[in-house]
């Protein structure tokens, strides 16, 4: 498909993805927080309530603690929310990775796959992911013992990710997860949290008791997308961080960000509640240290020798041979738009400006050239890394 379309495309995927996104998280990241937050109320029927004053106007929420013999006309179900967001981002997944160039999705340095095979794994890891997760959530062992099945399936999303990572460069190795991860979100609402909800509606309908296990159910699901959703949210902005896809440990990366992303959410419900368990919050800030040290050492990273001061010409050549045919105002890579990444290479001004970027991507990480498209030699990396370490200078 012609470029300007799928960047069109791209666009206005990612703002209504991100913005029905927000719709989804936020709401639920509310009523969380509305639950934690109802006072106790000392009339009769009546779970809790709260008076709550936001956008000029008082508003009273009470949680009703019998479900009423006649339900209101109107009765809102949240849960298109989550469906759209699923939507929109499989038709972004689509466009970013599997409609242009497969530059973003296959390096044959990691494995010679070609488009088809690699979107024939996703559709079967989708389901399958799916299908394993939720079959293994409805055994009498995961319903009972709820902490050591989740210890199981911690790993097994790590096993999983760390799969991906096998098989796709970092960057699409990390959304893919994350559309995995999504998709197991998405499901739990619809094939879980709704049908039990649905139970309740017509219980009360009949006046009699909705089945437990689809209540018990539905909230172990709703507790498990409350855990995903800060891990899940950082892979969906993963892509501004070659430092973290790029790494040669980038699946462990993931891991600590997960646990940390995980371990927050955790926080946020207790503080919400009244209580402040602040270990974690400092358990997550050396979290970030450690994973910020492994970061900042890969070990793949060109090593950068102290050695003569490198002159600006020979730079200029590697940039040329190996960097330009895409990041120029006029690019002769015919699979990428003028200036990819924001990023134009032609002018010595733009080397020097763009330096710390360069290094980020081609020195520290081998993230470009994208699929090493222009056979950058590893002796190329650590030229360009001693020009940066020794200031970048134009002569
Ligand atoms: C085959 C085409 C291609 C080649 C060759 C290439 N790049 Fe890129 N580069 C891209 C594309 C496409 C993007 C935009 C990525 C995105 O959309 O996130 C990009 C983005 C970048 C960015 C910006 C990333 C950011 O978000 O900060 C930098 C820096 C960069 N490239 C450096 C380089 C360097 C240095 C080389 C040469 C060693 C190089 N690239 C070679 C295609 C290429």
């Amino acid at each position: 498909m012609q470029a300007e379309i799928l960047d069109w495309l791209n666009l206005l995927v990612r703002w209504a993805h991100i913005v029905i996104g927000i719709g989804w998280i936020g709401s639920s990241f509310y009523f969380v927080w509305l639950d934690g937050n109802l006072d106790k109320s000392t009339r009769s029927g009546i779970e809790g309530e709260i008076w709550m004053v936001h956008s000029g106007g008082f508003y009273r929420t009470e949680k009703i603690l019998v479900a009423p013999t006649e339900l209101p006309r109107h009765l809102h179900w949240f849960r298109w929310e989550a469906a759209l967001t699923w939507i929109t981002g499989m038709i972004l997944l689509v466009v970013v990775y599997y409609l242009g160039s497969t530059a973003f999705l296959i390096d044959p340095a990691i494995a010679d796959l070609d488009r088809d095979t690699v979107a024939s794994i996703m559709i079967l890891g989708l389901v399958g992911a799916w299908l394993a997760y939720d079959l293994f959530w409805i055994t009498p062992f995961a319903e009972k013992d709820g902490r050591a099945a989740g210890f199981i399936s911690f790993f097994a999303a790590i096993a999983l990710a760390w799969g991906l990572t096998q098989l796709l460069p970092g960057r699409a190795a990390f959304i893919h997860a994350g559309a995995l991860f999504g998709t197991v979100m998405v499901a739990n609402v619809w094939v879980r949290i709704i049908p039990a909800q649905r139970a309740l509606v017509a219980a009360s309908k009949t006046g009699g008791k909705p089945d437990p296990a689809l209540a018990h159910r539905a909230k172990q699901r709703s507790m498990h997308n409350s855990y995903l959703t800060l891990p899940v949210i950082f892979i969906m902005i993963s892509n501004h961080y070659p430092f973290i896809y790029g790494h040669p440990w980038n699946w462990a990366l993931l891991l600590g960000l997960a646990l940390i992303g995980g371990g927050m959410r955790y926080w946020m419900i207790v503080f919400e509640k009244g209580r402040n368990p602040l270990w974690i919050p400092l358990a997550a800030t050396l979290g970030v240290l450690v994973v910020a040290w492994y970061a900042a050492n890969p070990p793949g990273a060109a090593a950068v020798a102290a050695g003569p001061p490198v002159p600006f010409a020979e730079v200029q050549a590697v940039v040329a041979a190996r960097c330009q045919s895409c990041h120029s105002a006029r690019p002769t890579d015919d699979t990428v738009q003028p200036r990819p990444g924001g990023v134009a290479l032609d002018s010595p001004a733009e080397i020097r400006l763009n330096a710390q970027r360069m290094r980020a991507q081609a020195v520290l990480t081998q993230v470009m050239p994208l699929a090493n498209k222009t056979q950058m030699k590893p002796e190329e990396r650590e030229l360009l890394g001693r020009w940066i370490a020794q200031g970048a200078k134009l002569d």
